[in-house]
């Protein structure tokens, strides 16, 4: 048995030879993980949340039932609560690279985010909010609204019919 295995054994890597997996990593159970991914110290994920192949996942927070798709990079400090969709090569980011202090996104539960987008530092999604792809996600998203472009630009609000 890989050492992965004996660690986790309520979690499935895909082929645990070609994940690494840091100390002081918590994951739930029925969780699977993607091969050649990362999972930095401390990183907290919960059960039943799938991680692709070719991620990198720092200290974050990652809650129940998430879904993070081939190929994203999950930054240090970031929340992502539960039921979240991440399409694959998202990017979070958390320093503006001016200087100050580092600041973390948080993608709030249930909101499905779309291939390709990159968010912001200290940008939060509210819950149920979709990103198209390919969005540049500079500014806080409000609760149920469909966003997409580069900066992204709010193109429905909750309860809107699509025109
Ligand atoms: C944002 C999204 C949900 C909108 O879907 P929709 O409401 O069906 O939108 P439509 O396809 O009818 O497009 C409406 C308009 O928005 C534009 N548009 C749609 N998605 C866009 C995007 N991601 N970026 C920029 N423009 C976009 C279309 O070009 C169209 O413009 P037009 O009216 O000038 O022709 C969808 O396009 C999207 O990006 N989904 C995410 C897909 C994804 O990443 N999946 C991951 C798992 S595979």
């Amino acid at each position: 048995m890989h050492e992965l295995e004996e660690r986790f054994p309520d979690v499935r890597f895909y082929n645990p030879r070609l994940t690494e997996v840091q100390a002081d990593v918590s994951i739930g159970p029925g969780t699977r993980i993607g091969s050649f991914s990362l999972i930095h110290r401390g990183a907290k994920i919960g059960g039943s949340v799938t991680i692709g192949s070719h991620c990198n996942i720092c200290e974050c927070t990652i809650g129940e039932r998430v879904s993070i798709q081939t190929a994203c990079h999950i930054t240090r400090g970031v929340v992502i609560e539960d039921d979240v969709f991440v399409g694959p090569g998202v990017i979070t980011l958390n320093d503006k690279l001016k200087g100050g202090a580092l600041s973390y996104p948080r993608i709030c539960r249930g909101a499905r985010i779309g291939g390709g987008s990159v968010i912001l530092p200290g940008v939060t999604i509210g819950a149920g909010a979709i990103v198209g792809a390919g969005s540049v996600v500079t500014r806080d998203v409000e609760a149920g609204a469909l966003i997409h472009g580069s900066p992204a630009q709010v193109r429905l609000r909750a309860g809107e019919a699509n025109a």
